[in-house]
């Protein structure tokens, strides 16, 4: 059967940990001789060289797309696009402003299909940050992840992975950019606690770690300006660290913005573990790509 990763929360817990532990300790060349596409209708950096450098490692070649260039539903459609690359490649991985393209490229592929990123999730970084916190941290059951701004695909993975491992997830949004009831307790369904509050001094209580991404994610900049009025208050700086526990470590998948979601002292100062993080998309990309074809 071919498994997808489209979400952190379409893996069993135990499938999450296998991941994790194939990022560590991943066999030999599951790729040795295919393909993977990686088509990107938006930018990156982390996410293309790391699953270029993860293809490359574990014995494949990586074809880069840019999503104009297939034009996903415009060109042709998600499903052609996908049906003839599982022609070519060994595993379709695709970064979409619609989280419906990485369904709709699942529903008809016979090759594993892999969510670079959509509007909804981003698992390839929430295993990325796992990875981080437990190296960094400790088990991730152990912990309170904070994770402050806005509720998006970042966090939403983040919530589902943290929750699925067991820890207490503490969000601190404005409200109409935070996780509604439905949202909290399908977290809380997952395991460990989630808790949320619309101010970010009491999100931090206790807070081990604590996580922000950008006010504006990739294709919202067109609400640049009211979210920057919103979310003003909820850049995390060293009054807001404070709060946390003793030592608190600070996180964000990148790109970041200084003076806004974060203060530069913060970004750039001790407790700051975002280089290693970004580091870890390496270490995530080898164990999701290896999970797949070890599963399909
Ligand atoms: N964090 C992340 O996905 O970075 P890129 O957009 O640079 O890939
Ligand atoms: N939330 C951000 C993450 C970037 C890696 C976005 O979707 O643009």
């Amino acid at each position: 059967m071919t498994r997808h990763l489209l979400d952190i929360c379409s893996l069993s817990v135990q499938e999450l940990h296998d991941i994790i532990s194939l990022s560590t300790s991943p066999n030999n060349k599951p790729l040795a001789g295919e393909g993977v596409a990686l088509i990107f209708e938006k930018p990156s950096n982390r996410t293309r060289h790391s699953m270029e450098m993860a293809v490359y490692q574990l014995g494949g070649h990586p074809v880069y797309t840019r999503g104009e260039e297939v034009g996903l539903d415009e060109r042709e459609s998600v499903e052609d696009v996908t049906r003839i690359m599982a022609g070519y490649h060994a595993v379709i991985a695709a970064r979409v402003f619609k989280h419906s393209f990485v369904e709709r490229m699942a529903a008809v592929s016979d090759v594993p299909i892999i969510n670079m990123l959509s509007d909804k999730s981003h698992p390839l970084q929430a295993l990325a940050d796992v990875i981080t916190m437990q190296e960094h941290c400790g088990p991730v059951r152990d912990l309170t992840v904070a994770y402050v701004g806005d509720y998006n695909n970042v966090a939403r993975s983040l919530g589902e992975a943290v929750c699925m491992m067991g820890g207490t997830y503490s969000l601190g949004c404005p409200s109409a950019y935070d996780a509604d009831e439905d949202e909290l307790e399908r977290l809380a369904a997952l395991g460990g606690v989630v808790r949320q509050s619309p101010d970010p001094k009491v999100a931090m209580a206790g807070a081990d770690v604590v996580h922000t991404d950008t006010w504006i994610s990739m294709g919202q900049e067109e609400e640049s300006a009211i979210r920057r009025k919103i979310f003003r208050g909820f850049c995390v700086d060293e009054a807001l660290m404070k709060l946390a526990a003793p030592n608190a470590k600070f996180m964000h998948c990148m790109p970041a913005h200084r003076g806004e979601e974060v203060s530069a002292e913060i970004f750039d100062g001790p407790n700051s573990l975002v280089i290693q993080q970004g580091h870890h998309r390496l270490t995530a990309a080898i164990g999701a790509l290896t999970w797949v074809m070890e599963k399909s």
